[in-house]
């Protein structure tokens, strides 16, 4: 039996919350039966416990999911009992892991059970040291503590369904280009072992929240190569926006020899302290197994005049801190704002439209009392040979052609009005990105999306990515269990 400590404490206060909530929208159901059922290992917390609002609060406080209770499964066993209780009783159900989902459609579960995969998070390493088996609830930073492989700080699993963009894709392609196999439990309760013979692991590889939760996945893992990193951050002011893209898409586009452990990312923020009345260009250019940048990949930019420039050394684990996205960073916390992203891929920059966008994005974050001083812009280039390499059919991801993942993140307390301002602000910044750049689709990063978007800008517009997921999601879960994050039309 589960550990009641929470179910003890707070039984009443379930009840409590399910009687004050419309009969349609939350059965009355006895939680405690589910209790019995599960390991010793697991728990439950239920509302009015600090461990149930630490839980159920997220990365993004933008049309969230809302839940009753949590049970925290201790084992894979565990959530098949969860699943089979929830479809039993018609309850919806949603997995967590890292919290950093913010996809608008997850605020659909207007009630239900979250499970915290937690406790779901060993991880073993095979005796030929070329793969792991990675519990489907682990963190990224333990991971790469562990293994000091890929991914960053967030959950997992959750990266990796829907691609998983990381530091070693130039080496070795997306997260879950690397997965093996998967232990899933689907819809109808059912664990089950996926790997290249199912029809269902191209999907669970770019689509994979759609199709159920996945307890563990073995995994390619990798002698670490490298283990030294090198960034110089260059700083410039708002006014050279379009010589700094032109030079960036001469250099790392047009040129086309970036080498693969070479990452430029870009973001702009309005930072007083630096510039007092714009928001600055940062320009970070990270290469791997050396003590400084190459001087070849920074210099040109040299020449452009920056306000200043910052070079440092470390390893593959200062990468997080260095972009601000470790544990400690502001974007790992979880502060109340709404974070909503409006990404886009593209194949090079347009710097007439970086210019407009700039524009816009100066007057949102400088204007007097502006509620989005700060807001974010990201411009993400990760080394491309890896994901490249794969066939373009390889998996359910469907963007591997593209070179540049952008997105304006707008930081905001949340507000139906500031919403809604948000959300046009963020759409207008997109389509000026998107109209420039002679795309014939809008093609979006499902874990970055917004929610806004469509199924074939997630998934890809092409028809036979459309028709192959969903026939897939009619064979396993035609009744749409696992539809609140992105789902498949
Ligand atoms: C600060 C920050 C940094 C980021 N960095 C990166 C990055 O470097 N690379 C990158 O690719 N993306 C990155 N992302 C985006 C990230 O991929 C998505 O936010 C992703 O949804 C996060 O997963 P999570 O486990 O944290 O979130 P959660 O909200 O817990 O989960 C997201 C979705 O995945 C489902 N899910 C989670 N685990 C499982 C599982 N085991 N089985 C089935 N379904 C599951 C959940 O039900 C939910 O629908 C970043 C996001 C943030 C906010
Ligand atoms: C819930 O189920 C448990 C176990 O079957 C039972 O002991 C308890 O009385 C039930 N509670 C209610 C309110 O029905
Ligand atoms: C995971 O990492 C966190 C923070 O770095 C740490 O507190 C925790 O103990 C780790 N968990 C495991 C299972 O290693
Ligand atoms: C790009 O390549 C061309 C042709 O090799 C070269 O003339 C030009 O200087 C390069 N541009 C930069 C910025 O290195
Ligand atoms: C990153 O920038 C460097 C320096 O301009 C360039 O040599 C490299 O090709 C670029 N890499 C990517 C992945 O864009
Ligand atoms: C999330 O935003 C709502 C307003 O939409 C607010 O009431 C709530 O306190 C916020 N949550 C957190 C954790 O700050
Ligand atoms: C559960 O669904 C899968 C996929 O459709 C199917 O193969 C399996 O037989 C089902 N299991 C049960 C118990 O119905």
């Amino acid at each position: 039996m589960a550990q009641l400590k929470w179910v003890v404490a707070a039984l009443s206060a379930c009840f409590t919350v399910a009687a004050s909530l419309s009969p349609s929208s939350a059965p009355n159901v006895n939680y405690t039966e589910l209790a019995q059922q599960l390991s010793s290992s697991a728990s439950i917390y239920l509302p009015g416990s600090d461990a149930f609002d630490d839980v159920v609060s997220r990365w993004s406080n933008l049309s969230v999911p809302v839940a009753n209770i949590v049970v925290v499964p201790g084992t894979e066993e565990d959530v098949v009992k969860i699943v089979t209780f929830a479809n039993e009783h018609s309850v919806p159900f949603l997995a967590a892991n890292g919290f950093h989902g913010s996809v608008t459609t997850l605020g659909k579960m207007t009630h239900g059970i979250e499970i915290y995969l937690s406790q779901l998070s060993t991880v073993e390493i095979a005796q030929d040291g070329k793969t792991a088996k990675i519990g489907g609830g682990i963190r990224a930073k333990n991971l790469t503590d562990a293994l000091w492989a890929a991914g960053k700080q967030t959950g997992y699993l959750g990266p990796g369904l829907g691609g998983g963009h990381g530091w070693l894709q130039g080496h070795h392609g997306l997260v879950s280009d690397q997965y093996l196999s998967f232990n899933i439990v689907l819809a109808n309760g059912s664990l089950t072992m996926i790997d290249e013979t199912s029809d269902l692991f191209w999907g669970l590889k770019g689509a994979g929240h759609n199709f159920g939760i996945v307890t563990s996945v073995t995994s390619k893992v990798y002698d670490v190569q490298y283990p030294n990193y090198a960034i110089e951050t260059i700083f410039f002011s708002g006014d050279k926006v379009e010589e700094v893209y032109e030079l960036a898409n001469e250099l790392w586009i047009t040129n086309g020899t970036s080498p693969e452990g070479v990452n430029n990312w870009s973001y702009w923020y309005f930072d007083p302290t630096i510039d007092p009345e714009k928001p600055v260009i940062v320009m970070y250019i990270i290469q791997e197994g050396r003590d400084t940048v190459d001087p070849v990949h920074t210099a040109p930019f040299h020449q452009l005049g920056p306000i200043m420039s910052q070079p440092k050394s470390g390893t593959y684990r200062d990468l997080a801190a260095w972009t601000g996205i470790s544990l400690a960073d502001g974007p790992c916390q979880k502060t109340g704002n709404a974070n909503p992203r409006f990404p886009i891929y593209l194949k090079a920059y347009n710097p007439q439209s970086q210019k407009q966008i700039y524009e816009l994005f100066r007057e949102a974050t400088t204007s007097p009392g502006t509620p989005f001083a700060g807001s974010l812009f990201m411009f993400e280039g990760y080394a491309m040979q890896g994901v490249q390499a794969l066939a373009d059919d390889a998996s359910a991801f469907a963007y591997r052609a593209d070179n540049l993942l952008v997105a304006p993140l707008l930081v905001y307390p949340p507000g139906e009005a500031l919403n809604a301002e948000a959300r046009a602000l963020g759409n207008r910044m997109r389509q000026v990105l998107f109209e420039g750049s002679g795309q014939a689709t809008l093609n979006t990063y499902v874990n970055y999306a917004y929610g806004d978007e469509t199924p074939a800008a997630w998934y890809g517009g092409d028809a036979w990515r459309q028709e192959r997921l969903a026939a897939l999601k009619k064979k396993y879960d035609s009744t749409g269990r696992f539809s609140f994050y992105a789902p498949i039309a």
